[in-house]
């Protein structure tokens, strides 16, 4: 945690620093089909155990597939002596035992992150831009009217701790109904067990982990179906910001505000659940236009770019080798 902190302070200074609250819990649970490996870089005064200093960490999470995702962190006082580098490697060989073809990372704008990884031969896949909601800053009089302005024929509902169970399958019906694209052969009736199977381990992890989550759902009247929903997530270690997870509005019934609606009931159920929370964050694509928009109206504003980075693991095994 003094790792994470110290290159939080360096790099992020704006950002609120971890707790110690449920951080073990946070780092060592786990979905169950994933495993996640993690490597030191210690001092020469020994373990930290022993009163030396952890100067770096890396982490792999296997997650299913051929993929590994990373995550590496050096202090500020020990950086450019080619320790991430050397963490690196390491992950790269486990990766390749456990046969993975690809490593993906987070890499967050204006950091060194962006450098290193670059220098390593990692390249970009995805540009996201973060958007931060200060709460101090919302009109609360105009999301509360917006939180009420519900079309005819919908119901709002607030689920703190998720979808119970018997929601879970309409749930699910509509996160798959977002992926189905006109003309595949996608077949949501018998995918949906599956997801929803997939949706109840995904909230016993993240009860586990110390993040509460929340959720609003919008139930269409007449089919019964979820129309549309949102979700945040509130991390112990981190009390301070939200993380807003997927918001979506299923097609049949986009264009009737649910989207606004939905997000406004969140916030406002927030100021009462959890009066903590300073801001909430959430990350945009630049073709999200609707979301977009629904963001802006409720007072998120852009913060700074967040990137997705890949390499081919035997490539960066020839890379780090040269
Ligand atoms: C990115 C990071 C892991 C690099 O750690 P490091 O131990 O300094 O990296 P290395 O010494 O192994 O660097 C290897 C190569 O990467 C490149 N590199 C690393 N940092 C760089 C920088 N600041 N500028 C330019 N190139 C850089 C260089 O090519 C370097 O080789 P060189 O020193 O021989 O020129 C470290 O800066 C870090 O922890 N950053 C924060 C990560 C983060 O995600 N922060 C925000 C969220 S909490």
């Amino acid at each position: 945690m003094c790792l994470i902190n110290d290159v939080l302070h360096a790099d992020l200074p704006d950002e609120p620093p971890w707790r110690s609250d449920h951080v073990r819990e946070y780092l060592a649970v786990n979905m169950p089909e994933e495993r996640r490996l993690m490597w030191f870089a210690e001092d020469d005064a020994g373990t930290a155990a022993d009163g030396g200093k952890v100067l770096g960490s890396a982490s792999l999470l296997l997650v299913g597939g051929q993929t590994g995702v990373l995550d590496l962190f050096v202090r500020a006082d020990a950086r450019r002596q080619g320790i991430a580098r050397e963490l690196l490697n390491a992950v790269a060989w486990r990766a390749n035992a456990e046969r993975r073809r690809t490593l993906t990372v987070e890499v967050i704008g204006g950091t060194p992150g962006v450098r290193f990884y670059e220098a390593c031969g990692f390249h970009r896949t995805l540009v996201e831009v973060r958007h931060v909601l200060t709460l101090e800053h919302v009109h609360w009089p105009r999301t509360e009217q917006i939180a009420g302005q519900l079309a005819n024929g919908y119901r709002v509902e607030y689920l703190p701790g998720g979808p119970p169970e018997e929601m879970l399958e309409p749930y699910a019906r509509a996160k798959l109904m977002l992926r189905h694209l006109p003309g595949d052969d996608f077949d949501i009736d018998r995918m949906v067990s599956i997801e929803a199977n997939r949706l109840r381990a995904s909230l016993s992890t993240l009860r586990r982990r110390g993040m509460r989550s929340y959720v609003v759902v919008v139930t269409h009247d007449a089919t019964r179906q979820v129309a549309g929903l949102t979700e945040l997530v509130v991390p112990a270690h981190r009390p301070e910001r939200a993380d807003q997870y997927d918001t979506l509005v299923v097609q049949a019934h986009r264009g009737y505000g649910l989207g606004l609606a939905m997000k406004a009931r969140m916030l406002m159920a927030m100021r009462d659940d959890e009066p903590q929370i300073r801001d909430v964050v959430t990350w945009q694509t630049l073709e999200m236009e609707q979301m977009a928009r629904v963001n802006s109206v409720l007072g998120f504003v852009p913060d700074r770019e967040w990137y997705e980075y890949e390499a081919d693991v035997p490539e960066l095994l020839a890379h780090l080798s040269s």
